[in-house]
């Protein structure tokens, strides 16, 4: 039994049912760390992409252009391509930036759009989100409305908010040719603005290696309970069946004591008794002293002590 529960078992029990109670916790820990590190460093790498492309964007679309044209009173409008010197509105701008932005970056999306394109623009076709997130912003402006959706693949974030006008937008809104509407007012919702960023899950479940490596340990230590576990129950069964032939009365082993008791007293005072008349007839010839053997116990016999040894153990599980 004590190669189970002994001293030194504790000492290696008690390590480790504190290594499992605080390893759970430790490991979530690490793997929250690493993940919000890989997150971290994703969302560094995104948005120095996209500020690349605003950058690459402004200088050729705008710083580009103007030096192209120095003789040219610059133009700020929608179809600035057209005119020498031109730059874009800021419409055109962030339309534009939703393409080059998408081109460069798989995983997130940016669209500035409405459901009223200018006349030389073709329709941005909203899907069925975007359209209901522009009719629930034209009830109630004050808010963003997102939408999240896990794919056995990717994770993916929706987030619109909208694009309301102000007076100079509604000047211009309301008496440009082009425009398809002339009745915008102030605090309306003219379209909406959207970013869209997807996250692979493949690559997430690899940052869960310190909870993966904790359950890995967990198994091992039930594992090994389960042996042990064998183990003593083999030992209990042993011990029982011993148990079962044993003799439980208390009377009972106290009479066989006694009796063994006796028994050894009486070998103890027959050989002092033998011994005494050896002693005696020390000086004495030979034939007398070998007569006196008579009383003394011939060679040691171990039967019977072994006699008991075979009763005290089956019978009274000494
Ligand atoms: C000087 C005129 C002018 C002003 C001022 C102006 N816009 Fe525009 N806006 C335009 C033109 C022209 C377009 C078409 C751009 C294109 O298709 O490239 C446009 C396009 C848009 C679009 C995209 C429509 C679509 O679906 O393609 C939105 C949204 C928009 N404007 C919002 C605003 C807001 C908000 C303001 C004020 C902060 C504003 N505009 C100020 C002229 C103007």
């Amino acid at each position: 039994m004590k190669k189970i529960f002994g001293g030194k078992t504790g000492l290696v029990l008690l390590p480790l049912v504190v290594l499992l109670l605080a390893g759970l916790p430790m490991a979530v820990w690490f793997d929250l760390t690493n993940l919000t590190q890989t997150n971290l460093s994703r969302q560094a790498s995104d948005l120095n992409s996209i500020l690349s492309s605003v950058r690459s964007y402004y200088a050729s679309n705008v710083v580009g252009r103007i030096l192209a044209a120095p003789s040219v009173p610059t133009e700020v409008t929608h179809n600035y391509e057209a005119i020498p010197g031109a730059i874009p509105i800021p419409a055109t701008l962030s339309l534009e930036l939703g393409k080059v932005i998408s081109e460069r970056q798989h995983n997130i999306t940016y669209r500035f759009v409405s459901d009223y394109p200018f006349a030389n623009r073709a329709p941005h076709p909203l899907d069925e989100f975007e359209a209901d997130a522009l009719r629930r912003l034209r009830e109630n402006p004050n808010q963003m409305i997102s939408s999240d959706t896990t794919s056995l693949f990717s994770d993916q974030v929706r987030l619109v908010v909208p694009v309301v006008v102000g007076a100079p937008c509604v000047a211009c809104h309301n008496s440009h040719p082009e425009s398809p509407k002339n009745d915008w007012k102030v605090g309306d919702v003219r379209g909406l603005q959207e970013v869209t960023i997807a996250q692979p899950i493949g690559t997430d479940l690899f940052a869960f290696k310190y909870l993966l490596a904790y359950f890995v340990l967990v198994a091992a230590v039930g594992f090994i309970f389960i042996v042990l576990q064998r183990r003593q129950a083999a030992l209990i069964q042993a011990m029982n069946g011993e148990l079962e032939t044993a003799i439980t009365n208390p009377n009972l082993w106290r009479a066989a004591y006694a009796t063994i008791i006796a028994a050894e007293a009486l070998t103890a005072l027959l050989l002092t008794i033998g011994a005494v008349a050896l002693v005696r007839r020390l000086g004495a010839p030979a034939e007398a002293f070998n007569r006196a053997k008579g009383c003394s116990g011939r060679r040691p016999d171990g039967r019977p002590f072994f006699g008991f040894l075979v009763v005290g153990r089956e019978y009274l599980a000494m």
